[in-house]
């Protein structure tokens, strides 16, 4: 296996599935599966996900709310997703523990470096809720800073897409893929692969992201044992 240790971060929006809002039940389940197995083959997995299909921080700042506001009900909606992912995780008989960097100690257990470390070791999925805790970080920020604290080997960031292009594929056609990047072409380039926070944190803890397609099944699996898939960027 190439990776021990992965930080897998899923965005909101890929649980609708086709729909226009909330959760898709069998997109769950076909994420379910994927962690599933890569789970199965011994890999440790930490998951961070998203909230934009329940709840957008920055858009409600443009329909007049209070920024800071909008982004903490977005890291609440970051926890029923990650409610989500646990159950669909627990359904299949996997074990794990949801921590939540705001406490809500009647649903999952607080955010506790140590502690999450040793359910890694233990075999457990640890799902990481409320992003960072703060309002202005994005959830990719919160993925790479647990990510360095669990000390991962690698952030895989599952998308529509199966890696990073010359140009949007989803609208230019001669858009061509990048199999790997360093940092400093990405930022030369102008890709937008993360916010520049989560970029450049992973820049300088020399911290890999994988960017996949994680709609394709087998996808994740074929990456932890080492399958060239997606884009890499590295040092
Ligand atoms: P080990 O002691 O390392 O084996 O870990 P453990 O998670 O099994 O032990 P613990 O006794 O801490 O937790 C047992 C169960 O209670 C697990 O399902 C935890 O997720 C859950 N749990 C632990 N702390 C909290 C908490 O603060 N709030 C909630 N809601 N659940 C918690």
């Amino acid at each position: 296996m190439k990776y021990k240790r992965i930080l897998l971060k899923l965005s909101g929006e890929a649980l609708m599935g086709s729909k226009g809002f909330g959760i898709d039940q069998q997109r769950l389940m076909e994420y379910a599966h994927e962690i599933k197995s890569v789970y199965e083959a011994g890999c440790q997995v930490a998951i961070v996900i998203g909230g934009g299909n329940i709840f957008r921080g920055i858009q409600a700042e443009k329909g007049g709310m209070d920024r800071v506001h909008g982004d903490y009900m977005g890291m609440l909606a970051t926890v029923i997703n990650s409610m989500a992912i646990q159950s669909a995780l627990e359904g299949l008989g996997v074990q794990t523990r949801l921590q939540s960097a705001i406490k809500m100690e009647q649903i999952c257990e607080p955010f506790i470096r140590r502690k999450a470390v040793r359910h890694l070791e233990k075999g457990r999925v640890v799902i990481f809720g409320a992003g960072t805790g703060n309002p202005y970080f994005t959830t990719d920020t919160a993925g790479v800073l647990r990510a360095i604290e669990i000390e991962a080997n690698v952030v895989l960031k599952g998308t529509r897409v199966d890696g990073i292009y010359t140009a949007d594929p989803e609208k230019d056609k001669n858009a061509t893929k990048y199999e790997k990047l360093s940092f400093k072409e990405a930022y030369e380039k102008n890709l937008n692969i993360m916010d520049m926070t989560a970029f450049t944190l992973c820049e300088e803890n020399n911290l890999p992201i994988i960017v996949f397609d994680m709609n394709k099944k087998d996808n994740l699996k074929n990456l932890v044992v080492g399958e060239k898939i997606g884009t890499l960027v590295e040092v």
